[in-house]
């Protein structure tokens, strides 16, 4: 990663956690960023919506983030289970992560729908993780490099900037399954993402925009991906449970 892109660790812990697992799992991970002098990472845990207010209050004062693990693109209104980008910012969100590959499969959103949802975050105030990937078939097929240009020109959201936007490159074969990116797969796909970022946004909020890495990250080969030039962090899942793993990651950083 380049030096001038401050990495991010972010944790997802998709639909894992009780109110009673706040405290060993934000509060530890706030303890011990409170402990470390000027950290060269930043810390993020996007926990299921309704424990949102609980870890902001338990990582209150450590300079750990938290984020949301998706939101509606319409400000308010008639939207039954859903939660606006203005309340998560209410509750003391940083961030919101949109066009998570289980929520592009489970609830069938199109890229169209993911740019509208980052954009109706941004207008909240709220930074943007942006996830994109492809699926092992269209790896075999020999598309993805397409796949991904396909999804970042379709879903990344108007007034995008590198202050504001975070993309995260999530191989959908390697999410959850063991079975990490090679560093040469990852590095790849992150320059080609980096190099769309650019054409669209000019060369210096491509050069700014972090870029991080999903899929089976863990301790044992964080290292190896975080030091490519084009990774400037993780967009964790499992290892985000443990604080042990995630701690370990974002020592990696
Ligand atoms: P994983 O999930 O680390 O469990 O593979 C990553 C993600 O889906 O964000």
């Amino acid at each position: 990663m380049a030096a001038k892109r401050k990495p991010l660790i972010a944790g997802n812990w998709k639909m894992n956690g009780l109110k009673k697992d706040v405290r060993a799992l934000a509060g530890g991970l706030a303890k011990r960023m409170a402990m470390t002098k000027r950290p060269a990472f930043e810390m993020l845990i996007c926990p299921p919506a309704p424990l949102l207010g609980f870890c902001v209050d338990a990582v209150k004062g450590s300079g750990v983030k938290i984020g949301a693990q998706d939101c509606h693109a319409a400000e308010h209104g008639a939207h039954t289970g859903d939660i606006s980008a203005p309340l998560l910012k209410n509750m003391g969100c940083g961030y919101v992560i949109v066009g998570h590959s289980e929520r592009r499969t489970d609830h069938s959103e199109t890229d169209k729908e993911v740019k509208a949802k980052a954009e109706a975050a941004l207008a909240a105030g709220l930074k943007v993780i942006l996830c994109i990937g492809e699926t092992l078939k269209e790896r075999k097929a020999g598309q993805t490099l397409n796949v991904n240009r396909r999804q970042l020109r379709g879903s990344l959201p108007t007034g995008a900037t590198a202050a504001n936007t975070v993309i995260a490159y999530e191989p959908v074969w390697a999410i959850g399954t063991g079975q990490v990116a090679t560093p040469a797969q990852t590095q790849q796909v992150h320059a080609a993402i980096r190099k769309l970022i650019k054409s669209k946004l000019g060369a210096n909020e491509g050069d700014k925009m972090r870029i991080l890495y999903g899929g089976s990250m863990k301790p044992g080969n964080a290292t190896e991906l975080m030091i490519l030039p084009d990774v400037d962090g993780g967009l964790i899942g499992g290892a985000s449970l443990s604080v042990a793993d995630f701690w370990a990651i974002a020592e990696a950083a």
